[in-house]
């Protein structure tokens, strides 16, 4: 489930009464703020009851229809010992709770969302998330030194990335070091020894414990790091955690650092800067920072498609696209094409990666967030993908069969997937890439997937039977639409089929849940007519993240490494990761889309660690081509297959 606030309704502005002093008022306008100035706006307004009453009630009705709620009261292995949330109890204590202000309200229900640690069941509200967004102009890595140790840095490129991006701001942080190091913020490299007086490991771990959006703790530990990105028109670069955050709850850091080549320890305090969102909209004072970000708009909720004209309906991306982990796609081209997306607090990050980190020229047939290189050594291609999305779904599905066609007329005989940050995106497009990679195979055809089934819960029943039996979709556009789906068996079901039932009723951490009958595909036949014959073998290929591959393209991941002989990757178990719902409390409203993948997917693989963990260095921390080149000499150098999912820490 995804809930973008704000749930609220424009009449109840009028009832609000506008906090003295007002603080917003003294901060309007300016795009740079401490984030004390940031908090005293956004914590000057009351809980309206009825507010609170109206988005615990949204929220509570739509997770009946989301499927990882029951499943984290106490999570299946191996994450059993990483997610115990119960949102019924949680929302059930927020209601009878009193709170100081709305903001501290939505904190509550924030976090216990996050405690989920699943990337597509979020609250975001913009009049609170990413509405300043607090920054520290260093970024920090995790390093692996010549004799194995592991150690916190500051990134090689923190002052390169911070002077590009934060341009005279610069200035504040400079002048807030002590000493002889006041005026140069030369600590790029240096290594942190302490945060706040303690064990760099010790906020790592607070941070894994609210960041949320992925089950492996692992990954979320890595989510406080700085990573690169490919965007749809170029390198990114993502602060991590550390120096970049969705709310200005803090206000400075002390740090004790090594810099480079000193033998003496510094301590710093550096001060957090909130800057003012790019997706937040402008406001005066209070009155108008209210209406303009914190009220309902005619697209916060769903609509009835067919009360609604074509000319009325905007092609402009939803509220929600903008925290969705991937480049913005069109209305139209979402609607006709299933995804499945990670969602955030933080827009996707807009930051460029240094130009001399960047990879060098890719080949011509790339596009958008797919670029492919052929490494020095001519044998090696690269596919870097940074989304399973892109503004043109048709594009991209020949790019990545004429770039992979590409590679091998180059001479590429081994192929390595950069997924790092990849946040999914078209699920027909990760059934593609591994459908052409692999060739015609029984694991590929019908269908290069997992077993689905959908929740099924009185609500979803109700809408399949309002679609079937009064005829309420005749242009098939909402996806509990029997038309849309297709049996185990892979035959489509006709118009009138109750295709939810049989039902299969489980209990699940002492809640009863039902589930729909299993689904077959819908991706196949694809429009391009893919190769009969595999471009690569699948020991010939292997997979690159950071552990943040999510939705379609852990679906891709795991799906190539399970069902083609390899080892099972880091990355998160299926019944969590792949499951695409939209809130809307009309009946006949679109989505309210689930897509799970069934519990017994993974059972039988062991999900242990990458196969492969794979150091960083000096050198090679977030330079793309540089640990392609390195990954590549480590797993192709001898004949032993080498591993298919390596994981960069
Ligand atoms: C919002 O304010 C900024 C800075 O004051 C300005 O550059 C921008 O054009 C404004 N945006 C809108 C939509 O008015
Ligand atoms: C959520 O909905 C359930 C089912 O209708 C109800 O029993 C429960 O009291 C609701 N919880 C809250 C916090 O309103
Ligand atoms: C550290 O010392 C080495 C060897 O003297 C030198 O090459 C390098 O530039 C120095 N690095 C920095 C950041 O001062
Ligand atoms: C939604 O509101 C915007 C302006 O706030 C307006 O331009 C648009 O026509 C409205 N759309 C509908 C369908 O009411
Ligand atoms: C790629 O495109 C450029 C510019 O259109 C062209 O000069 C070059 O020959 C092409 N390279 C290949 C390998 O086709
Ligand atoms: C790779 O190909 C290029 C261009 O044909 C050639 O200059 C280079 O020597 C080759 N490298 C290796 C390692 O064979
Ligand atoms: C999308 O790409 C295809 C090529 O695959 C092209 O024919 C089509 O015109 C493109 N659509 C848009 C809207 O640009
Ligand atoms: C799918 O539907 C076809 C046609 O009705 C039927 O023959 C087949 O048995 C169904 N498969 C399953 C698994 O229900
Ligand atoms: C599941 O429960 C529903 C009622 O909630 C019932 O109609 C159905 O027969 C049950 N299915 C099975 C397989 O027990
Ligand atoms: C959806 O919820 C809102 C707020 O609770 C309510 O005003 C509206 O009537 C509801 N729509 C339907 C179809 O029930």
């Amino acid at each position: 489930m995804v809930v973008v606030g704000p749930l609220v309704f424009a009449a109840l502005a009028a009832a609000e009464t506008i906090p003295t002093p007002d603080y917003c008022a003294a901060i309007a306008g300016k795009q740079w703020v401490s984030p004390l100035e940031a908090r005293q706006c956004i914590y000057s307004f009351p809980v309206v009851p009825e507010i609170k009453d109206n988005i615990i009630e949204v929220v509570n009705k739509t997770i009946a229809m989301h499927t990882s709620v029951n499943y984290q009261i106490s999570a299946p292995k191996p994450f059993d010992k990483d997610v115990h949330e119960d949102l019924h109890k949680d929302l059930a204590r927020i209601k009878q709770q009193e709170y100081s202000s709305e903001f501290e309200f939505h904190l509550d229900v924030f976090y216990a969302f996050r405690r989920l640690n699943d990337g597509h069941c979020v609250v975001i509200n913009r009049c609170y998330d990413s509405l300043y967004v607090s920054y520290l102009p260093t970024p920090l890595v995790l390093l692996t030194a010549a004799d194995g140790q592991q150690n916190v840095h500051i990134a090689p490129e923190a002052f390169a990335i911070a002077s590009a991006e934060f341009g005279d701001e610069i200035e504040f942080w400079q002048n807030a070091l002590p000493g002889k190091l006041k005026g140069q913020l030369r600590l790029s490299g240096a290594q942190v020894l302490s945060i706040n007086d303690q064990d760099p490991f010790a906020a790592v771990n607070a941070n894994a414990l609210v960041t949320g959006g992925y089950q492996s703790y692992a990954t979320r530990q890595n989510s406080f790091f700085s990573s690169y990105y490919r965007g749809d028109s170029g390198w990114l670069y993502q602060m991590g955690n550390f120096a970049q955050q969705v709310h200005p709850l803090t206000d400075a850091v002390k740090l004790a650092i090594r810099r480079i080549n000193s033998t003496s320890i510094d301590t710093i305090t550096l001060p957090y800067r909130s800057r003012f969102g790019s997706a937040s909209k402008n406001f005066t004072d209070s009155a108008s920072y209210r209406i303009n970000n914190c009220l309902a708009t005619n697209r916060t909720n769903g609509v009835d498609v067919y009360a609604v004209s074509a000319q009325q309906e905007s092609e402009e991306p939803l509220p929600i696209a903008y925290f969705q982990q991937q480049p913005l796609i069109s209305r139209k081209e979402a609607r006709r094409h299933a995804m499945n997306v990670l969602v955030d607090a933080l827009p996707l990050s807009d930051i460029d990666l240094p130009e001399i980190m960047q990879p060098g020229p890719a080949l011509n047939e790339s596009y958008s967030v797919a670029q492919f290189y052929l490494l020095p050594d001519n044998s090696t291609g690269v596919l870097a993908l940074g989304s399973f999305s892109t503004a043109n779904f048709s594009a991209f599905q020949h790019s990545l069969l004429d770039g992979l066609v590409e590679l091998k007329s180059l001479g590429a005989t081994q192929l390595l997937v950069d997924v790092t940050n990849n946040g999914g995106g078209y699920i027909c497009i990760a059934h593609w890439l591994h459908r052409i990679i692999i060739g015609s195979r029984s694991t590929t055809e019908p269908q290069a997937g997992l077993d689905t089934t959908t929740r099924a819960g009185p609500l979803a029943q109700l809408i399949v039977q309002r679609i079937i039996k009064d005829g309420m979709d005749p242009d098939t556009e909402l996806l509990y639409n029997p038309s849309k789906w297709s049996n185990a068996s892979h035959v489509p079901f006709t118009p009138e089929t109750d295709w939810l039932k049989p039902l299969t009723n489980l209990t699940i951490n002492g809640h009863e849940d039902a589930f729909s009958q299993r689904l077959g595909q819908e991706c196949q036949p694809f429009d391009v007519d893919p190769p009969r014959k595999g471009l690569f073998k699948a020991k010939d290929v292997v997979i690159i993240s950071n552990g943040r591959c999510a939705s379609s393209c852990s679906l891709f991941s795991i799906t190539m490494s399970k069902l083609e002989g390899a080892r099972v990757p880091i990355f998160s178990t299926i019944d969590t990761e792949i499951k695409t719902t939209h809130l809307k409390n009309h009946t006949l409203a679109p989505p309210d889309f689930l897509a799970n993948i069934v519990q017994g997917s993974l059972k039988n693989g062991k999900t242990t660690p990458a196969d492969l963990n794979f150091p960083l260095t000096m050198e090679t921390v977030n330079r793309p081509d540089a640990i392609w080149e390195a990954v590549s000499k480590e797993v192709f150098k001898s004949f032993v297959p080498p591993p298919l999912v390596v994981q960069i820490e």
